[in-house]
């Protein structure tokens, strides 16, 4: 044997980059894969994560910055549907963490065209270990702009795009650039599809193993699985699988039966994600664990609540009862008997959110306003909450008597 034939082909992975081979890795999840999921999945063993699908546009003009009081970054906007002509107020559309997500995170682009996917990539390429194309996603609103899984029928588009990502971003930033598909009808069309997306340059492809009509509820399919796994191992370009992967031991055993390289979990981890600690690690945490862990990531990033109740919904066994009713994150943190100091986070973060509850109105006459609150004094308390009434100026005052911290302190003693 030669020692060509020895070493198999590999497309070299950039400095900054990472190689694809050997992981079990979270798939990408609009919604379900924001920070204290990746956060999350990374706690209980997850190699790399993906972050949610970002849509180019929504990126190209977007602010970066480093949120002093969390340490993250996070890339926000006006929306551009804003219904209220002359708000202004920015929203996050990507927040990382540039610690604990160093190296271990690629982002996801939707995009259907080269020069907005560089104008996007470059935006957050310095801060991510890849960048990845969705090219699988079957919804209207990705499809009928040209993205997602429109492009495995315009081969030639999703080419342009991973190469023009190859040429523009790979050097500039040194990561790697790689793609997600479906499989398409028939093993001839998939082949030929993967034989022209391994020629651009890209360092990994995933695979899942279902094609565009498939809903998810029915099982993935391995039938083209090997085929995609050898025609990559032949351009040198790491192969990840996914779809119906149930966690990392099972991963294991399924890279090895299908030769492939890595492999990528989503509903299994959204549902459970210790599903990435194998069992020579202790296997899967009580559900109780995994929902304060992310509640504490959720608050320690300042994480929109809806997004944390959306999450822990699919975490939480008999979750309805228990966390449907919360409104913030003082009653969910209530609810899970996650203890004082978290207690006392979640009032903060509560008042940074703007959900605190509004304290009751009391009427008071204006001779009974206390002196204090003349003076407008607030002794030090933590800051208004957003919703706070404002102090009206007419006969009768409506006074807010229930401040902050009175809000803390009857929070800590309900617990
Ligand atoms: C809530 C949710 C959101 C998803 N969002 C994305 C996305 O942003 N980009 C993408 O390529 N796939 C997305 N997918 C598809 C998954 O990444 C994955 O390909 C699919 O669920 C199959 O994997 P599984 O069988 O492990 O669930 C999403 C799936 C779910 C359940």
């Amino acid at each position: 044997m030669t020692a060509t034939e020895q070493q198999p082909k590999m497309v070299p992975i950039p400095p900054r980059g990472v190689d694809y081979r050997g992981k079990v890795v979270l798939a990408p999840m609009v919604r379900s894969g924001e920070l204290p999921c990746r956060l999350l999945a990374l706690h209980y063993g997850a190699d790399l994560v993906w972050g949610p699908e970002t849509v180019d546009h929504s990126l190209i003009g977007s602010t970066r910055r480093l949120n002093a009081r969390t340490g993250m970054l996070e890339w926000s906007r006006v929306p551009s549907n804003n219904a209220k002509v002359n708000d202004t107020t920015e929203s996050v559309i990507y927040r990382l963490d540039p610690k604990r997500e160093a190296g271990k995170l690629i982002f996801q682009l939707g995009t259907s065209d080269p020069d907005h996917a560089v104008a996007a990539a470059r935006t957050v390429a310095a801060d991510v270990a890849g960048i990845d194309v969705n090219a699988g996603c079957p919804k209207p609103f990705s499809t009928s702009g040209g993205m997602g899984a429109a492009l495995l029928r315009t081969p030639e588009k999703l080419a342009g795009i991973l190469e023009a990502l190859v040429r523009e971003i790979v050097p500039e930033f040194q990561i790697g650039v790689s793609v997600k598909i479906r499989l398409l009808e028939t093993p001839e069309e998939t082949e030929a599809l993967v034989r022209r997306l391994v020629a651009t340059g890209i360092t990994g492809l995933t695979v899942h193993c279902r094609t565009t009509p498939m809903r998810p509820r029915e099982r993935a399919i391995r039938g083209q699985l090997r085929m995609v796994g050898e025609v990559c191992r032949e351009a040198g370009v790491a192969c990840v699988m996914n779809g119906d992967v149930e966690g990392r031991d099972a991963a294991k055993a399924l890279m090895q039966e299908f030769g492939v390289d890595g492999a990528m979990i989503a509903t299994s981890a959204e549902k459970n994600p210790s599903v990435f600690r194998g069992a020579e690690n202790g296997g899967m945490a009580h559900w109780k664990e995994m929902a304060s862990q992310l509640v504490r990531y959720a608050m320690e990033v300042e994480n929109k609540f809806g997004n944390t109740k959306f999450t822990l919904a699919h975490l939480v066994k008999g979750g309805h009862q228990l966390i449907s009713p919360a409104k913030t994150y003082v009653e969910v943190v209530k609810a899970l008997e996650m203890g004082e100091d978290a207690l006392r986070r979640a009032v903060e973060v509560d008042n940074i959110l703007g959900i605190a509850p509004a304290p009751p109105k009391v009427v008071v006459e204006k001779d009974e306003v206390p002196a204090k609150r003349k003076r407008g004094n607030q002794g030090g308390r933590l800051p208004e909450s957003p919703r706070s009434p404002q102090s009206p100026k007419k006969q009768r005052v409506v006074e807010e008597t229930q401040k902050q911290q009175p809000v803390m302190e009857e929070a800590i003693s309900v617990s």
